[in-house]
């Protein structure tokens, strides 16, 4: 008989070691490793392997489908977010920080979807009944026919569904609560999670229901303990927000079904989250048109156009090195634009303490925004307030070059919606429709748009 083979996996990053160590090797975490069965668990393959193997029938491509791939869930920016709708037998990871509001969404899913006459279940592993129910009264979601069951173990839970009308939706809320019998280690270490989220997707594969996973977010961003789940689910999508904003947003970071940089946006109310539209209503909202340093973003996220407003303060330093705090944007892309603003436009910053905020506790990740966060900083300099009319977006190279971007279009057809009559930009942008109203100042090196604002008799 073949030895079983124990592996030390890390409960951090699930890097497996053939040994203990106090240290994981790959994420460099200490007191991780927990001794593992990597063969154990359901999905986790045969204990020993059949020399004689089953055979399986093997079909066409043209088959019969019976039933449209996808379904909606009637939240449209929940339906934006998975690309178009529930893809039937698709299984679907939504992770986010506790109190972000995963269950609350999730229910309010449920619970449009079963008034739509969809078979939808709700299995609770974290809250009891009531509150489940109290929640969902909250959301005035209280008649909706949604089935629901508070329960952790995967041996159970697959019984209840096969034993109940097969359903089109079922809700795991949350992955780290489930435990399988065939697997010794505790709920929440990544051999429990990996093996309950693999007999939950085979339920998903085999009978065509869509499976959505709930997984909880460390401190640093990742879903805890398993990365691995991210690999077998068809797609991942990540809750944010922060706790001084109201408005939450998907992301899509993975899918198998559709693009993966779409986003959703939600605002969380008194009764459950209402779904933005127009998100840069939302960003701009609080907007000061008048002070120095700010400066309006023209971004990009998936498809959908977001303006938002970039704040900078630059102050002398009373300390030997200057303070550089960014919050919603890249520290390094910080430092790169001052350092072209220092080494090609004459801009001194040396010297200066610089903060850089982004509004309404959004974050933006294109490098779009380099010539916005440009614009903000020297406006902050010179104590200059910036035309309150004019958007920025624009990548800037290290040689203070000014390069377009892509979608252009579709960020000036944004700000002229919402009434901006200017935009500073990369020379050459591709324009595909017809010319607009606004007044484009297309600039091609850096010092271009410094010399503009700081030249009061220049016309921006
Ligand atoms: P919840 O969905 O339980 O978060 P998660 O499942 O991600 O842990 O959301 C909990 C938070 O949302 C809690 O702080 C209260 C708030 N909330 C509202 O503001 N309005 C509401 O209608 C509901 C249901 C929750
Ligand atoms: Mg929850």
């Amino acid at each position: 008989m073949a030895r079983t083979k124990i592996q030390f996996i890390c409960q951090n990053c699930g890097t497996a070691h053939s040994r203990w160590a106090g240290k994981c090797d790959g994420c460099g975490e200490w007191n991780t490793l927990i001794e593992e069965n990597p063969t154990a668990g359901v999905g986790g393959g045969p204990g020993r392997i059949n020399p004689v193997g089953r055979e399986v029938a093997l079909v066409s491509l043209d088959g019969e489908i019976e039933e449209a791939p996808r379904f909606k869930s009637g939240v449209d920016e929940l339906d934006r977010a998975t690309g178009g709708g529930f893809v039937r037998g698709s299984a679907i990871l939504l992770g986010g920080d506790p109190g972000i509001g995963k269950s609350t969404l999730l229910m309010q899913a449920s619970a449009a979807l079963a008034k739509n006459g969809h078979v939808v279940i709700y299995i609770s592993g974290e809250e009891a009944i009531a509150q489940v129910r109290l929640r969902a009264k909250r959301l005035g979601a209280g008649s909706a026919p949604v089935l629901l069951a508070a329960e952790t173990n995967v041996e159970d839970i697959l019984a209840t569904l096969k034993a109940n009308e097969k359903p089109s939706l079922v809700i795991v809320d949350s992955i780290q609560t489930m435990w399988t019998g065939t697997v010794e280690s505790a709920p929440g270490t990544v051999a429990q999670v990996r093996s309950s989220s693999q007999a939950l997707i085979r339920y998903a594969k085999q009978t065509g229901a869509t499976v959505v996973l709930v997984g909880h977010v460390t401190k640093d961003g990742q879903i805890a303990g398993p990365r691995v789940v991210e690999h077998m689910v068809d797609a991942v999508l990540y809750f944010e927000g922060d706790g001084a904003h109201d408005f939450r947003i998907l992301r899509t970071v993975k899918n198998r079904f559709g693009p993966t940089d779409e986003i959703g946006v939600f605002e969380m109310t008194g009764d459950g989250l209402q779904e933005v539209a127009n998100p840069s209503e939302l960003f701009l909202g609080e907007r000061n048109k008048a002070s120095p340093g700010a400066a309006v973003f023209a971004g990009i996220e998936g498809t959908r156009p977001v303006l938002v407003e970039i704040q900078a303060l630059v102050a002398q330093s009373t300390l030997g090195t200057p303070r550089r705090a960014v919050v919603g944007w890249d520290n390094a892309r910080l430092s790169m634009v001052l350092a072209v603003l220092e080494a090609h436009c004459g801009v001194r910053l040396g010297s200066h303490d610089v903060y850089l905020n982004v509004a309404g506790g959004y974050r933006i990740r294109e490098p779009a925004a380099d010539l916005a966060v440009a614009a903000a900083l020297v406006s902050s300099l010179a104590g200059l307030a910036l035309p309150e009319n004019s958007v920025y977006f624009g990548e800037i190279s290290l040689s203070g070059t000014v390069r377009p971007v892509a979608h252009g279009d579709a960020r000036l057809k944004e700000a002229e919606k919402l009434g901006f009559g200017q935009a500073t930009l990369a020379k050459g942008v591709r324009r595909t429709t017809r010319e607009s109203a606004m007044t484009l100042n297309e600039v091609n090196q850096l010092r271009e748009l410094v010399a503009r604002l700081v030249e009061p008799n220049v016309k921006q």
